[in-house]
């Protein structure tokens, strides 16, 4: 690590911010003494708030229908070939029956924006939840809405809502995104649900095609002042029907430098080891925990639509195993030190 990296780390742990133009240099610059140093750092910071625990959050993927066309997503609505399903208000009820059954604390309703869920459906279908599980608590994450429908659904009972902000650079979010899409909008919506008193998930992909480094830098600086609760990273990864199918996917190691960073920024954040980051290496989950990441989000889909949800190639957790997700991942997480909490494991109150 040359001294003028050992500088930047140092001052991010202490001031937990960097200028954009430092974390460009930082990670351009990034060594693996660096990465051992950030994380070391960005686990005991972690271990100051959360000790060794490890959230669960059940995720219900409810529906692969979409209108958008995200140009590095699976479920886009221009893939003929991908065949679909929604789940209907008595199956996410079973699931998450299923997942209080099992001690979950959090489901996380995920789908694509699919116009079935109108805000009626929807708020009934949280309200549902609520009424059986009152303890528990309820995470959307359905994409763009009106800042009306993101106030019902939080009304109707809704904590928390995850919508990555995907990248915080205007200009490359063209470039992943339709024409009808817009930047704008998507920080509106980022906006509305931080005033309607959601606990809020931003994120991005690393690695998507056209991110350059200072895009990263630039993600960074918008994790920095949005302070998010929650922050959702995962390498980008090429699915075969769609126009980046063959580009080349993110690096699981620079995944994990960001999340140390992240966590350095914000001690507190909520950080998920992705599935994608699973996808891309047999320990990637491991890997993230140790370099800072205090969320997973096993698999509470009915066993036959899981294959469906096909974001990108080669997701773990579709097939056989994938039933036993929550004692396969425990196991895992013991075996790397840490420990699985159930509960709610909302984002601790500021001072
Ligand atoms: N590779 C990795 N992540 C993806 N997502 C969508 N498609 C891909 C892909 N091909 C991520 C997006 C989205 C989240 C639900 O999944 O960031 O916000
Ligand atoms: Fe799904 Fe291990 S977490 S099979």
């Amino acid at each position: 690590m040359e001294v003028r990296e050992k500088e930047l780390s140092d001052r991010l742990i202490a001031e937990h911010r960097l200028s954009t133009e430092e974390y460009e240099e930082l990670l351009t610059n990034r060594d693996e003494e660096t990465a051992a140093y950030m994380a070391a750092a960005a686990d005991a910071v972690r271990r100051q708030y959360y000790g060794t625990k490890v959230f669960v959050r059940g995720l219900i993927e409810i529906s692969n229908i979409c209108k958008n066309d995200c140009l590095y997503c699976g479920i886009r609505r221009s893939n003929r070939s991908c065949e679909r399903y929604r789940l209907s208000a008595e199956d996410i009820l079973a699931c998450a029956e299923e997942g209080q059954r099992l001690g979950i604390r959090t489901v996380v309703l995920q789908g694509g924006e699919d116009p079935y869920y109108t805000d009626d459906v929807m708020c009934g279908i949280v309200r549902g939840i609520k009424e059986r599980y009152p303890d528990c608590a309820v995470t959307l994450s359905l994409g763009e809405r009106s800042r009306e429908s993101y106030r019902k659904l939080r009304e109707a009972g809704a904590d928390r809502y995850l919508l990555r902000h995907e990248t915080a650079d205007p200009e490359h979010y063209g470039r992943l995104h339709p024409p009808e899409m817009s930047y704008d909008n998507r920080m509106r919506c980022l906006r509305d649900l931080r005033e309607l008193g959601y606990q809020t998930g931003c994120g991005f992909m690393v690695g998507s095609p056209y991110q350059t480094v200072r895009n990263l830098a630039e993600d960074l600086t918008f994790v920095e002042t949005f302070r998010p609760e929650m922050c959702g990273i995962g390498p980008f990864v090429p699915h075969h029907e769609t126009p980046f199918a063959a580009e080349p996917a993110g690096s699981v190691e620079l995944t994990c430098f960001l999340l140390s960073v992240i966590r350095l920024i914000h001690p507190k954040v909520l950080l998920p080891a992705t599935t994608a980051l699973g996808t891309m290496h047999p320990q990637g989950r491991e890997l993230g925990i140790k370099a800072g990441a205090n969320v997973v989000m096993p698999n509470l889909s009915p066993t036959d639509v899981r294959r469906q949800y096909e974001l990108y190639d080669n997701k773990i957790c579709t097939g056989e195993e994938s039933a036993q997700c929550i004692a396969c991942l425990a196991s895992r997480i013991k075996a790397a030190g840490y420990e699985i909490a159930l509960g709610r494991g909302d984002f601790p109150k500021e001072e």
